[in-house]
This record gives structure tokens, sequence and C-alpha cells, in this order.
């Protein structure tokens, strides 16, 4: 992990935020190649769950909502982890059940050893208020998740997207969690991005709903290059349930400091639809014509991470390698996640190559994310390219002046062909959209 942090800082990913003022605890800003990591991750979701599906719609939410919303769907009352206080030196506090018992069977402080006082349980959510007054009637709360955005407008999409369960409505934003012991970098932060679906389904069929999108959901991050023996599915035990879920697996990657939740898919039942019914007094059924039935769908929920699968791909794509006697690091990104697609790199700063290899990045960029680099030796650029995990390098060199090819280098197998320059802009095109393609098509 601490690789992947030296590297996030080194080449812009990821900073620390508010640095200059000691940085603010588990906060995290993304730098230029992190925000075009992460937007690339997003995308990859978006393109998955609803530009390949028939069967999903899109949702934008607002962050803030009425906070009868809480009360129904039990996160006033029930979103809380059991916090326990060291009465000893130190004074950290700790969650209860992330704690392990030691050789006595007792639980101790892991600090400092000290003893530790009564857990209490403690509510995750962020408050603030709302207008200029600050009272109870004024108090609200920064969503702990986005799913709730979602149940709270089912009606709106049933009446609007023209869809009929089973169908899913997809969302990516911002949720807040004052987590008790946040840390492992952007693993557990308190300001975080989800990615989230509720797919909706009539309740006998949401078995085989939960089952079919554990394995979608598998195979998304194994099509986007993570090892498959890095990733596995761990279901929850009945202690460890959520309040709405009557079965939940998690998606675990196998992250530095061992196997933790990536995404968890949740079988949340009528449990949502049915508080937000009786709490709001809106009717939140759905009415089958063809089996003349009403129900309260079932909601089967993938809910990912957009910042902890940024972190899973990029350590899965971490790489040292010794190449002719040197260190090398490289980020061997899928090619549809790297920030940059092709850098264009002049072999030296004179002799017209500079100007050609200019004129060939403007070129390349209306077809993909490029980046053009003069400076330092060859060798530099070609190892800086490789840490953001650039894919294809093209070099223009002394034989691109005579006869218009170019160097290709290819990141991973480091291998080196020469292309016509005209060609180039097809042939990167291929290999994009073959690499997005080859998965599926085996
Ligand atoms: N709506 C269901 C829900 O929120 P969750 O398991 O609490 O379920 C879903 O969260 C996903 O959101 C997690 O699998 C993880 O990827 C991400 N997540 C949750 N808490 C997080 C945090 N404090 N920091 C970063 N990501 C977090």
């Amino acid at each position: 992990m601490e690789k992947i942090v030296a590297l996030c800082k080194r080449r812009g990913f990821i900073f620390q935020s508010s640095e200059i003022y000691g940085g603010l605890a588990s906060t995290y800003d993304y730098g230029h190649y992190g925000v075009l990591l992460k937007n690339n991750v997003k995308s990859a979701w978006w393109r998955t769950v609803i530009q390949e599906r028939d069967d999903m719609v899109a949702l934008d939410a607002a962050i803030l909502m009425h906070p009868k919303v809480w009360e129904a769907s039990g996160h006033l009352a029930g979103f809380t982890d059991p916090l326990v206080q060291c009465l000893g030196k130190c004074k950290r506090r700790w969650r209860a059940d992330h704690l392990e018992p030691d050789e006595n069977g007792q639980l101790r402080c892991p600090e400092c050893g000290g003893e530790l006082g009564e857990a209490r349980e403690f509510n995750l959510m962020f408050e603030t208020f709302m207008g200029p007054v600050r009272d109870d009637a004024s108090r609200i709360f920064l969503r702990p998740e986005t799913a709730q955005g979602i149940f709270v407008n089912f009606k709106n999409v049933l009446q609007f997207a023209r869809k009929k369960p089973p169908f899913g409505i997809a969302q990516i934003g911002k949720a807040f969690r004052n987590e008790i012991t946040p840390g492992n970098f952007i693993f557990r932060t308190r300001e975080f991005e989800q990615m989230e679906i509720e797919f909706f389904v009539p309740p006998a069929d949401a078995p085989q709903w939960h089952q079919r999108w554990m394995e979608d959901r598998l195979r998304w991050y194994t099509d986007l290059g993570i090892r498959s023996d890095h990733l596995h599915l761990r279901e929850h035990g009945p202690d460890e349930l959520s309040h709405y879920s009557a079965a939940t697996s998690d998606i675990e990657y196998l992250f530095p400091m061992g196997w933790s939740e990536l995404e968890g898919i949740a079988n949340r039942t009528d449990f949502d639809l049915k508080a937000h019914s009786k709490a709001s007094g809106e009717d939140l059924s759905y009415f089958d014509p063809q089996t003349e039935q009403r129900y309260v769908p079932y909601v089967i929920e993938p809910s990912a991470g957009a910042d902890r699968a940024t972190l899973a791909f990029m350590v899965d794509a971490y790489d040292e390698e010794e190449v002719a006697g040197r260190k090398r690091t490289v980020l061997k990104l899928h090619p549809r996640l790297a920030p940059v697609k092709v850098a264009v790199l002049p072999l030296v700063s004179r002799d017209g190559m500079p100007e050609k290899a200019r004129a060939l990045y403007k070129e390349l960029r209306e077809l993909m994310p490029a980046e053009f680099d003069e400076g330092g030796s060859i060798g530099k650029r070609y190892r800086r390219q490789d840490e953001i995990g650039t894919p294809w390098g093209v070099t223009i060199d002394g034989q691109t002046m005579e006869d218009d090819t170019v160097t290709l280098r290819d990141r991973d197998s480091l291998d080196q062909i020469r292309v016509s320059i005209s060609e180039i802009g097809d042939e990167l095109l291929k290999r994009l959209v073959g690499d997005w393609r080859s998965p599926k098509l085996g």
C-alpha cells in the first residue's frame, strides 16, 4: 500500500486533502491522473450497467434529502457502529466489532494495550442544518448511501421510464459516513463515491436475480483486468446482515491489508419501498397488468465504491520488473481504464522531431486521451508513462523524418513495431476497441 500511496503522490493521482494545513484525516483529493482514472472506472461502470443493457435507467438524486427519509429507512435508529474508547494511555476510539480478542479472550486497545470502556452505538451520519436557523427542525443529513435517492424516486421512474420489474435504476454519487476508524488510504474514507444499482424484481424471482447480479458484477472486475484469483464472494453471516437485508454477499478483493470488501450485493427485500410507502403515504407498489397482481417489488442491490474500485484496479495493475538490468515500475491498467492511452514522444528535441511529434499528438488527441512529452531522455519519459499506465507510446525518430513511419511501443510486452504515420490513428483505435471487446468475445 505504501508503494501505491507514494506512486499516487509522485505522479499526481491522489493527494492528502488540505495538505498545507497538515491534512484532514482520511480525506483525499484527486489530481489530474486520478480524476481521469476514476472517471474511466465510473464510465466503464455506466457502460456496462446502462449502455449494454435495456433493463436499466440512470438517476442523479440530490445529496441532501428530507430528514424523514432517514427515519423511514432506519438509518437514524440503526446506521450505527459499536464504539469503544481506550481507558488506558492513548484514549483512542475503536470499532468494537473490528477488534480481535487477545490470548485471554479479552478485548484490549490495539494501540497501547489499555483497557477498553463500554461499547456504545455511534450513528455514522453527518449532520448539518438547512437554512439560517440551527435547531432540530432544520437538521438534515449528508446521505450515507446513494440508494435512498433511488427508492424515493421509484414511482417517478416507473411512470416516466416506461419500465416494469424486472428493471433497475443506477446512480453514481457522493456518500458520507463519519467512520470511527477510516484508513488504508482511499479504502475507507469519510467522503466517498458510490456506484449503486437498485434492481426491482417480483419477490419470487429475487434469489435468482441475486445470483445473476453476483456473477455479472464479478465478471465486470475481471473483464477490466483484475486477476480472478484476487477476487472472491463472501456471504454475510446472520449477525453481519444490515437491518434491511435478507442475504448479502460481498465481492472481496485481496488488498495489501488482506481480503476486504470491494462491493456488496444485497437482497434488500421490499424493506425500503414498504418503509417509504408507510412513512410518506405514497403507494410504492406495482400493478402487473399481465398477472393482474399488485405487489411491492423486492430489490437486489449491487453497491460498489468508486474510490475502492479505483484502488483495487491500481493495486492489481502495479508491477515492478527488471528490464535490461534496470527496475521498471509499471501500472498495467486495462487500456479502457488508463488515464492516458497514448504518449507521443520525439526521440530528441531537434531536427524537426518535436514539431512533427506535436502535430501527430494534436491529431491523436481527437481520437483518444493523448499526451505529448519532450522533456528528458527517452528512457525517462517511457518510465513516466509506464508509471501512469499509458498502454502505448509513439516515438518520432530519425527514420520518421525519412520515411514517415513511427515506433509503436507496447507497455506490457515492450514490443516495438514500425507503423506508417498515416495509419497510427487507426491502429491505436483498433487496439483500444479490440481491448474493450476482447473479454466478451473471448
Ligand atoms: N447501499 C448499500 C451500502 O451502502 P455498503 O456495503 O455500506 O452498502 C457499499 O457500501 C460500498 O460502498 C462498499 O462495498 C464500498 O465499496 C463503498 N464504501 C462504503 N463505505 C465506504 C467508505 N467509508 N469509504 C470508501 N468506500 C466505502
